[in-house]
């Protein structure tokens, strides 16, 4: 089994380019399914989920080939068959995006039921609404979802979400594109990955007005030709280095980012006594003036809310921050896994409900740890490095699924971060 080997560091030093974000190529791959015409994806990251999602789309019909490094080529010529190979889709959760645009291109499409995860049940009942109000049957089989559209193909209709879904949000938008007639989703996600797939999906000739506001507007078109584009900077990858740089006491330029999609970190690392500056090159992330950094408050939110995939990352600098922190994590049911990994470390973290509460300011200790999630395992390799000693974490095939070149871009910041398999 593959596991992280991190040693205490010094300060980290240096800059790193962020990818292409993986919560952007995953619906604009499957977006691919909506033309003939083939479509160019650039700043793909290399990742194993990637990696998954080209497979689907293959065993679909679609041809997918990287016309040189991080830019494939995706095309639909004629969708070879609707129903998605279990064993594949099975992989990874995100395969469920693939529903959306296979039932606008075909009228109908049979997906593996993504089950729930490590950080809750992960539901997709507003998913299935929106196929409804589209006119579509939607049958849930024991292991399948199945929907087909009704005979005169899938009809524009209002669409509230109960809660601001970003799948729910990007399947809906792309079932929609091809309907007849108009589609109002009310109460929309308005993550940057939705405007960046809105942005993609205008390109290839569909109609989509308010992609970052809570109301999105789709008139439906005949057809889409293929179009290029690049994807947009992973914001997570990005908060997950500005993270290195705080609780390493280091000084970090990050380049390809943008500095809107991360504002809820930088204010809470600004808050807790970060420097961030922004220049031309990027964002400089300075915390080796000041070791005493202090404790605050986070509370997860949809965007433009301090984001959740960024709690447990955040949670581990906050164990070296003076004073009495809190958590709320108001997203995801069970997303605290890492607290008791991280007090295994030797930190004072309590939870009750979905609040945790950081004693910070404590020294960590190297430990035996694992990764109960992509995010939590990159939140572990943090205090590894701030950690006394040695830190071994385990599963860290979550950490390889979703962070492009990982050992390598901390490596080139000082990091002592080795991958050993044993
Ligand atoms: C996306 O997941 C991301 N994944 C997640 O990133 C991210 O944490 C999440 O959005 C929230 O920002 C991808 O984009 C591939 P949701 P998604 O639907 O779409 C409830 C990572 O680490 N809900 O916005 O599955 C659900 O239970 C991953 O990169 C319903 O109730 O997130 C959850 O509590 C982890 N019914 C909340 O919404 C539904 O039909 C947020 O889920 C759908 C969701």
């Amino acid at each position: 089994m593959a596991k992280f080997l991190v040693q205490k560091c010094g300060p980290l030093n240096g800059e790193v380019v962020i990818s292409g974000a993986k919560n952007a190529v995953l619906p604009l791959m499957a977006a691919g399914i909506l033309a003939e015409e083939e479509c160019i994806i650039r700043d793909v990251p290399d990742l194993r989920d990637v990696m998954v999602m080209k497979e689907i789309l293959r065993s679909l019909g679609t041809e997918v080939e990287e016309v040189e490094e991080s830019v494939l080529r995706v095309q639909t010529r004629t969708v070879k068959t609707n129903e998605a190979d279990y064993e594949l889709v099975s992989k990874m959760r995100a395969s469920f995006l693939i529903m959306g645009p296979l039932l606008a291109r075909t009228g109908s499409a049979k997906v593996y039921s993504p089950g729930g995860c490590s950080i809750g049940k992960r539901p997709i009942d507003l998913h299935l609404k929106g196929f409804r109000a589209l006119g579509a049957e939607v049958v849930i089989e024991d292991k399948y979802i199945e929907a087909k559209a009704g005979k005169d193909g899938l009809i524009g209709a209002d669409i509230y979400l109960d809660f601001p879904s970003v799948g729910a949000t990007e399947n809906i938008m792309t079932a929609a594109v091809l309907a007849k007639g108009t589609t109002i989703i009310e109460n929309a996600a308005k993550e940057p990955e939705i405007v960046d797939l809105a942005n993609f999906l205008n390109k290839m000739g569909a109609r989509i007005k308010g992609a970052g506001t809570d109301i999105i507007k789709i008139e439906g078109v005949e057809k889409l030709k293929g179009a290029s584009h690049t994807v947009v900077p992973d914001r997570i990858e990005a908060g997950t280095y500005m993270l290195a740089a705080a609780i390493t006491r280091g000084q970090i330029l990050i380049k390809n980012i943008v500095p809107d999609h991360v504002k809820p970190i930088t204010a809470k690392l600004r808050e807790c006594g970060v420097r961030i500056e922004m220049t031309d090159e990027g964002m400089y992330v300075i915390a080796d003036e000041n070791p005493h950094m202090v404790a605050t408050d986070i509370k997860t939110l949809p965007y433009p809310g301090f984001p959740t995939d960024i709690q447990s990352p955040f949670m581990a600098f906050l164990t070296t921050a003076e004073g009495e922190s809190t958590v709320i994590e108001t997203v995801f049911e069970n997303r605290f896994m890492h607290v008791a990994e991280l007090n295994r470390m030797g930190a004072n973290i309590k939870t009750e409900g979905n609040k945790a509460v950081i004693n910070g300011g404590k020294n960590l200790e190297g430990a035996q740890v694992i990764a109960t999630d992509l995010r939590a395992g990159a939140a572990m390799v943090l205090a590894g490095l701030v950690a006394e000693g040695t830190t071994e974490i385990a599963e860290i095939y979550h950490i390889e699924r979703g962070y492009e070149k990982f050992i390598e871009k901390f490596k080139a910041l000082g990091a002592n971060i080795f991958k050993i398999v044993s």
